[in-house]
């Protein structure tokens, strides 16, 4: 298992861009296997996770050359292995929605870490669709089967905010009879709903945003420059805060609901963080820093981004809750905990709650040795908190950090000048 040490105390400065958003680039390669024709993708992620949803759509069938990917739903077929989505929970649960509606059995699974998380939030209304599912644990958890077609469409009413149950969803009722309806409780990532549009999907969203309706449709093939994935540039604008003499812009964002609330909440404590045109943020040290509360609907906007935002919290003035985010839980790891472990071990003060955590600053954080426990937001959270903290930090399994974003040593030597 791989390491990785920073050194804090140097300063980031310049201009970054990070890999293709994650969310955007799985929905590009499924959209576009589905499409009728050739389109044309640029700037996919390169993290693994992405790698693998496009090997999942090469073994149904999807031709991918360099940025083109040809597709059409009636000349995909049953994959001729078990699906293997390492890493991503976004990958298997969307393309369980999406092996719905064909008739054939797919076998989808995972890593270790994919096959804890929960698959009842996609089984369960892909079920009601007339979709067969099963899996360990009563089809709970990965390997999951999934013998899909003559789905009928329906009126879902989301119980968790989750932008991959409502994908799955819509992927599933793209090819089911009648309307299907999916009703989230709060606003979530709006990707498959504008992608799905921009390929022609007969497809309604409510005013609200909460409610979305889509009708079987063909997809138009289209192109597409994948804007970066702000969940990476978060760590980038968390670091500039927090690192003395640092100021950094992010170039080419994606800016769209229920991403960017990280900006909002760090705006809230003081820190020197702005969206520049459409599309860059520029973070710049923020010094003073005062803690904040993220409770109700903005916790789905930044869910993503807690572990970043936590590094912001331990070193700000006062107490920063983060509440109603039980759903950290179930990310690659459970989040509540592994932030926790790690920023305690250089020497946050962070008090685990069973839905969320308080962190109560100021703290001076030290170096230390931290583990990413496999997952990838937490390995570049503690990179982030090793910058703001005095002396070596070292990360143990850093190698998680490919599953989303390969380049962030190289991003990281590029800002600190190095
Ligand atoms: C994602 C949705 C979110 C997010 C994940 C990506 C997506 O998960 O945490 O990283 O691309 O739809 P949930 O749908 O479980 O909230």
């Amino acid at each position: 298992m791989s390491t990785f040490t920073v050194v804090g105390g140097r300063p980031l400065r310049g201009r970054v861009r990070v890999p293709g958003d994650k969310s955007i680039s799985h929905r590009a390669l499924i959209l576009a296997g589905l499409a009728d024709g050739t389109s044309v993708v640029r700037g996919l992620s390169d993290g693994d996770d992405v790698a693998r949803t496009r090997a999942a759509m090469v073994a149904m069938g999807v031709v991918i050359e360099g940025d083109t990917i040809t597709g059409g739903r009636n000349g995909l077929h049953e994959p001729a292995d078990v699906l293997d989505m390492g890493n991503s929970g976004t990958g298997i649960r969307l393309l369980a929605g999406l092996c719905a509606g064909f008739p054939w059995l797919t076998v989808l699974t995972g890593d270790a870490s994919v096959r804890r998380r929960p698959m009842s939030r996609v089984a369960s209304p892909l079920r009601q669709m007339g979709a067969v599912i099963d899996g360990r644990d009563g089809g709970r958890v990965p390997p999951l089967t999934v013998r899909g077609g003559g789905l009928r469409g329906i009126e879902y009413d989301m119980p968790v905010p989750s932008a991959q149950v409502k994908s799955a969803v819509l992927l599933a009722g793209l090819g089911a009879d009648g309307d299907t309806v999916v009703r989230q409780p709060v606003v979530t990532r709006a990707h498959t709903e504008e992608m799905l549009l921009a390929c022609g999907a007969d497809l309604e969203v409510s005013a609200d945003g909460l409610g979305v309706r889509v009708r079987p449709s063909a997809l138009q093939p289209f192109e597409l420059d994948v804007p970066g994935d702000p969940s990476q540039a978060a760590f980038w604008v968390v670091a500039a805060c927090v690192v003395p003499g640092s100021e950094v812009v992010v170039d080419d964002v994606y800016i769209g609901p229920a991403r960017t609330g990280f900006i909002d909440v760090l705006v809230r404590m003081g820190a020197r963080v702005e969206q520049v045109g459409e599309r860059s943020i520029r973070a710049a040290y923020s010094p003073g820093l005062h803690g904040t509360d993220v409770v109700g609907a903005e916790v789905a906007d930044v869910i993503d981004e807690i572990p970043a935002l936590a590094v912001a919290a331990s070193v700000a003035d006062g107490q920063t809750t983060f509440a109603g985010a039980g759903e950290l839980r179930l990310k690659e790891t459970d989040r509540i905990a592994t932030i926790t472990k790690g920023m305690t071990a250089l020497g946050a003060r962070v008090e685990p709650m069973s839905d969320g955590l308080v962190v109560h600053g100021p703290a001076v954080l030290h170096g230390g040795a931290v583990d990413s426990f496999g997952d990838h937001r937490i390995a570049m959270a503690m990179a982030v908190a090793g910058l703001a903290a005095e002396g070596p930090t070292t990360i143990d399994g850093w190698d998680a950090v490919a599953t989303s974003y390969p380049g962030f040593v190289a991003d990281l030597e590029v800002l600190c000048g190095s």
